[in-house]
C-alpha cells in the first residue's frame, strides 16, 4: 500500500490501533476499493457499522440533503430529525421502550444506560457478564468483563462493578443483591467471540432482576439494527429489558449511538442529569433515519434471518481439524478456527484472494457484513474458506 499514508499515520497518530496493511479509496454496496486498486468483498463492514454497505443511495440521498440544510445545532433547542429518529425506534422497539437519549457511540451509549439506572433505582452497583464488551470509557470499562483491557487504566474504573459468568444464572444469584442497579448483557458476547448463551439463561437474568428491582440492560450495540435477523438480538430469547442499548449499524457509518427505555424509567433524567453536545444532531439523526427506513423498505431483516441460516448451516457442514465450531444468529457469525495463527492465516488468505473478515478473541472468525450482503457474496466466502483450509 501507499508508503506516505503509513509514514503520515505512525508519525502525526497515536499508535493505538494495530492496523492491518490496506487503506481505502471508497466503497459501493458491500465491496471497499483499497488504494492498492483491488476491490474487496467487506464482511467486516467497519464492524459492524455499515449496515447498508457503502454509498447506499437512500442513504446518500438523506445525508446530503441534511448536511446541505444543517449539520449540527445542539440540543439547546428542539431537533426535528431527532423526533423523528426516535419515532421510528419507538416503532420497532417491542414492548413499551419508546423513549429514546441520542448520544455518540456504544460506549456513551453504556454509559447513559447505566446513568439512567442508578438514578432510577438509587442504588449504586453494576453486574455485568465475564468476557463482554461494553466499550473503553471508565463505566463502560468497569463493565467490560476483560482484564485486557482493563490493564493500567484500574485507577479510573470504580468499585460499582462486578462480574457473573455468562450463561451461569447461580453466579447472577450470588452477586445479586440491593445494592445492585442494573445488570448488563450482550444477546450475543460480539468481541468475546461470537459467545451466546442457553435461551433459559436470559430468561432466568429477567426473571432474577424483576425479583430484585435491578433493571435488566440489553447492551445491542453490536447486535442491534437487524444484525441478528430481528430488529435486537434479546428478541430471538423473548426477554424485554428495561432498558436497550445501541450503536453502530444505527448510524450506517455515521457516529450515533442510542440508549432506550421507557417513559417511567426515563423519567428521571430531569434537565441537567445527562447531555452529550453532538448527542443526535440533525445530520447522525438523518443517516439514522435512512438505515431504518432501508431495513423496513428493503426487507433486510428477512435477507439477514434467511441467508444468515443457510451460512451457519453450510459453514457447520464443512469437515475440517482447522474449524472447531460455528456458531451465531444472522449475520453475526462466529467460524472458531483451532488456533489464533490458522485464524490470522486464514485472514491473510482471504484478503489476498480479495476478501474481508474480521478475527476476533483469537482464533475466532468474525463475518458480520453489511445487511444487504446476497446469497453468491456469502456463497464465495464459503468456497473460498474451503480452498484456502483444504
Ligand atoms: C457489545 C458492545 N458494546 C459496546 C461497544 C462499544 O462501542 P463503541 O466502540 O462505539 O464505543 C462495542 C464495540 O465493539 C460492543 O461490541
Amino acid at each position: 500500500m501507499d508508503q506516505d499514508i503509513v509514514e503520515a499515520t505512525s508519525k502525526y497518530l497515536f499508535p493505538n490501533y494495530g492496523r492491518i496493511g490496506l487503506a481505502f479509496e471508497r466503497g459501493e454496496g458491500s465491496y471497499l476499493y483499497g488504494t492498492d486498486g483491488k476491490r474487496y468483498l467487506d464482511l467486516v463492514a467497519g464492524i459492524a457499522v455499515n449496515s447498508l454497505g457503502y454509498a447506499h443511495p437512500k442513504w446518500v440521498a438523506r445525508v446530503q440533503e441534511q448536511a446541505a440544510k444543517m449539520a449540527h445545532v445542539s440540543n439547546l433547542y428542539f431537533v426535528k430529525e431527532q423526533a423523528e429518529l426516535a419515532e421510528k425506534i419507538a416503532a420497532v422497539t417491542p414492548g413499551d421502550l419508546d423513549r429514546t437519549l441520542f448520544v455518540n457511540s456504544g460506549a456513551e451509549a453504556n454509559e447513559g444506560a447505566m446513568k439512567l439506572a442508578v438514578r432510577y433505582t438509587g442504588r449504586g452497583r453494576i453486574l455485568s457478564a465475564l468476557n463482554g464488551f461494553h466499550g473503553r470509557t471508565s463505566a463502560s470499562l468497569g463493565a467490560t468483563g476483560q482484564t485486557k483491557y482493563q490493564q493500567s487504566f484500574e485507577s479510573l474504573i470504580s468499585g460499582a462493578f462486578r462480574h457473573y459468568d455468562y450463561g451461569d444464572v447461580e453466579s447472577v444469584k450470588e452477586l445479586l443483591d440491593k445494592d445492585v442497579a442494573a445488570l448488563l448483557y450482550e444477546p450475543i458476547q460480539g468481541e468475546g467471540g461470537v459467545v451466546s448463551a442457553d435461551p433459559g439463561f436470559y430468561k432466568a437474568l429477567r426473571e432474577v432482576c424483576s425479583d430484585n428491582g435491578t433493571l435488566l440492560i440489553a447492551d445491542e450495540v453490536q447486535t442491534g439494527v437487524g444484525r441478528t435477523g430481528k430488529w435486537y438480538g434479546t428478541e430471538h430469547y423473548g426477554v424485554m429489558p428495561d432498558i436497550i442499548t445501541m450503536a453502530k449499524g444505527l448510524g450506517g457509518g455515521t457516529p450515533i449511538g442510542a440508549v432506550v427505555s421507557t417513559a417511567e424509567i426515563s423519567d428521571v433524567m430531569t434537565p441537567g442529569t445527562h447531555g452529550t453536545t453532538f448527542g443526535g444532531n440533525p445530520l447522525v439523526c438523518a443517516a439514522g433515519c435512512a438505515v431504518i427506513d432501508a431495513i423496513r423498505e428493503e426487507k433486510l431483516l428477512e435477507n439477514v434471518a434467511s441467508l444468515g441460516k443457510k451460512w451457519i448451516s453450510d459453514l457447520k457442514g464443512i469437515r475440517s481439524e482447522s474449524i472447531k465450531d460455528v456458531r451465531g444468529q444472522g449475520f453475526m457469525i462466529g467460524v472458531e478456527t483451532d488456533s489464533d495463527e490458522t485464524a490470522r492465516r486464514i485472514q491473510a488468505a482471504m484478503r489476498e484472494n480479495g476478501i474481508l473478515i474480521n478475527v476476533c478473541h483469537g482464533r475466532v472468525i468474525r463475518l458480520i457484513p453489511p445487511l444487504i450482503l446476497t446469497g453468491a457474496q456469502k456463497d464465495s466466502f464459503t468456497s473460498l474458506l474451503k480452498e484456502i483450509i483444504a
